[in-house]
């Protein structure tokens, strides 16, 4: 078995996929990742399936390119909009993708109430609507899309008076119809667990699927036979399609990683960098 030293990407629409970026490090230190944002696109959410598949799509192709050996959607949205199509196109490369963690939640929920936070174009996905048909039969499901939470996030406003305005809409009414567990269902939304646990307090558990995402990543490395072999000394690259200095700015405030990050622009719908 030799060492497979190729790179795993990662995308999503902005900053949200470094939490499952910061869980798919903690666990394999040995891998080298490529993380591309997509913030002159972000947020994803409100878009048209249609274009977030065919964003997703260009990406790929880029880090297919960059000889990615798998590619982790780290966004819920392109998840729903385009992780079979993606599977479909390439038939050798593995995936994995986003689903918001409703089956964990709907087993181990007490009260029978469980909350979801994701935007709209997850909630109408068909990954999602299969979730709850499968795994949350006789659960009562409450959904919040949390308008304008994406943007704060990618303003690094995790913990201001406008997130908190935006985080108490979506949760105090699913409070009162007694929910137990919240879900995680958009990629950003990790990075306001401090606020959310602050509004719904200690009781209520907070689900962010990072790490099971992560862990899913190591059976497809063992499963494929592409572990890498770096002395836990994996590189990380930073492409961002929006501002790279912001970014920088976010990677440091978020993750805690002083990178440099490179630009890319989109030109005739492919990925170029600059
Ligand atoms: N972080 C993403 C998700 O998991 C996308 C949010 C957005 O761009 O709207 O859904």
């Amino acid at each position: 078995m030799s060492p497979d030293n190729r790179p795993i990407g990662l995308f999503d629409s902005g900053v949200g996929g470094l939490s499952v970026l910061r869980a798919v490090r903690d666990q394999f230190p040995d891998e080298n990742l490529i993380y591309i944002a997509d913030q002159a696109h972000v947020p994803y959410g409100p878009r048209p399936k249609t274009e977030v598949a065919k964003l997703s799509h260009g990406i790929v192709r880029f880090l297919v390119n960059r000889d990615a050996k798998l590619v982790v959607v780290a966004c819920n949205t392109a998840s729903a909009a385009a992780l079979k199509k993606l599977r479909a196109s390439y038939p050798t490369l593995p995936f994995v993708g986003m689903e918001p963690a409703v089956k964990p939640a709907a087993e181990e929920t007490n009260s029978g109430v469980v909350g979801v936070l994701a935007t709209p174009a997850t909630f109408q996905g068909e990954l999602y609507n299969s979730t709850v048909e499968r795994f949350a039969q006789g659960v009562t499901v409450l959904q919040h899309t949390c308008p304008g939470l994406v943007r704060q996030i990618e303003m690094g406003h995790v913990a201001d008076a406008e997130t908190k305005d935006i985080l108490e809409r979506a949760l105090i009414p699913m409070l009162e119809k007694g929910v137990d567990k919240v879900v995680m269902g958009c990629t950003h939304y990790p990075f306001v667990i401090p606020l959310i646990k602050e509004i719904v307090g200690a009781e209520i558990e907070v689900i962010d699927p990072a790490p099971a995402v992560a862990r899913q990543v190591g059976r497809l490395l063992d499963q494929y036979d592409l572990r890498a072999k770096t002395g836990g000394k994996g590189q990380i690259q930073f492409m961002t399609t929006g501002d790279p200095e912001e970014f920088s700015r976010l990677l440091i405030q978020l993750v805690g990683l002083e990178s440099q990050v490179k630009r890319l622009v989109w030109i005739k719908g492919e990925l170029v960098e600059r």
